[in-house]
């Protein structure tokens, strides 16, 4: 399927500023496409604050989660609001992804526009305008799945998809624990399902059984203790369904802090994992196994940013604030080559970094990558990825999904 969204005027001003690299000005270049630059860039030569891709980390947590999952003969449904690229959604399908997640309808539809067809949409919508997208989206991407969780939805979407000529498949939405969205399990679950079934434009294709509320958890074991705790509630529907004599194919859930967890959970039939291509300070922050830091899965995204003052000699200011790095208060984005300095956030542009020692790593005009707080937020700041390769840039892929949050 041809790209439908450009970016002609973005590329059209040069907004990138970047004199002499040269973006292929005038062409109409789609946002599914990488964007090739005229002459390679350095690190050095980025303009910031940049969003950097290590393409090593990247294509190396990429394998790592494919391969783990292939092991275990558990689906990797990757969840794209992490990247918000379709250029790294279509990588993660070429590792072997049975299809992505979105999170929301604007962003099934970017991904459908480049042609990704098989979008799991995990949050549920109500209102009449976004039902109407859904299901038109469907016509196009007979894949695309959403979740459902209150009657009233299902009576809605199964009466635009009736009104449509179409039959729309969806997910089952249980509430894990969270608290966030999802019908509670057991009979409620139940009683949804039999609504639903009642539906000749619907199909019902299983359950999704996300705990947002695990993820995060600090330690391997209390994280197991969760997330198995969560699970068993939503495999108890799982059952409740079956001997009821409906079959539940699906059974979709856990994330990045649940990789080596809920793979070995009988029932489980895919992983929506999203935070393992990039890695962030929060989850780094959660331990492994057997470390205090989880890295299994190496940080690939960084935001580059230059020192740009020197008010005082302790501290050095850099160009990159609330709005170059989304902020978790608890873990605050970390020096990938300086772990040893603290950012502060100082405010929308600037950061400031404070030195522990006489030693200064950091002088005015040097530019450094910081490991994000928050990869997935920190991602929808920007237009483009500046992906590298042995220190150098060779293209841009556009974040086409930036913004999408509807
Ligand atoms: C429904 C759902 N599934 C999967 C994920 C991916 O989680 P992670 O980035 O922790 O891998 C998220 C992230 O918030 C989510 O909301």
């Amino acid at each position: 399927m041809t790209p439908q969204l450009s970016r002609r005027g973005f590329i059209g001003t040069g907004a990138l500023g970047i004199a002499g690299a040269g973006l292929v000005a005038g062409k109409d270049v789609q946002t599914a496409t990488a964007i090739p630059l005229e002459s390679p860039l350095s690190i050095a030569e980025v303009p910031t604050p940049a969003l950097l891709l290590d393409l090593d980390a990247f294509e190396a947590n990429l394998e790592r989660m494919a391969r783990h999952l292939a092991a275990k003969k558990i689906g990797m449904r990757p969840h794209a609001k992490t990247h918000k690229c379709p250029l790294i959604a279509r990588r993660q399908i070429d590792a072997g992804a049975i299809g992505i997640c979105t999170a929301k309808v604007s962003e099934a539809e970017v991904m459908v526009d480049a042609g990704i067809t098989d979008v799991l949409i995990t949050s549920p919508v109500v209102t009449h305008d976004k039902i109407e997208r859904v299901i038109v989206l469907a016509q196009r991407a007979p894949g695309l799945e959403i979740v459902v969780d209150q009657s009233q939805g299902v009576r809605d979407l199964a009466q635009a998809a009736k009104a449509a000529g179409v039959t729309q498949r969806v997910l089952i939405d249980l509430d894990t624990g969270t608290r966030r969205t999802g019908i509670p399990p057991g009979a409620p679950a139940l009683a949804l399902l039999e609504e639903l079934l009642r539906h000749p434009t619907l199909r019902f294709d299983g359950l999704q059984a996300y705990a947002g509320h695990v993820m995060h958890v600090s330690g391997f074991e209390p994280r197991k203790a969760r997330s198995l705790d969560s699970l068993a509630r939503c495999l108890e529907t799982k059952s409740l369904f079956e001997q009821a004599g409906h079959r539940v194919p699906v059974f979709t859930g856990g994330g990045t802090g649940t990789f080596d967890i809920d793979c070995d959970v009988p029932g489980m039939t895919d992983l929506q994992v999203g935070s393992y291509i990039f890695m962030d300070t929060q989850y780094r922050s959660i331990g492994d196994r057997d470390s205090d830091i989880f890295d299994t899965f190496a940080p690939s995204l960084f935001v580059l940013t230059t020192a740009i003052s020197q008010p005082s000699d302790g501290l050095i200011t850099v160009d990159a604030g609330f709005k170059a790095i989304a902020n978790e208060p608890a873990t605050p984005p970390q020096f990938l080559e300086f772990p040893e300095l603290r950012y502060h956030y100082g405010g929308d542009e600037h950061g400031i970094v404070q030195f522990p020692d006489e030693r200064r790593p950091l002088r005015l005009g040097d530019k450094a990558k910081l490991i994000v707080s928050h990869c997935d937020p920190t991602v929808n700041l920007y237009d483009v990825y500046y992906p590298y390769r042995n220190g150098r840039v060779e293209e841009l892929w556009p974040v086409a999904a930036r913004g999408r949050s509807q």
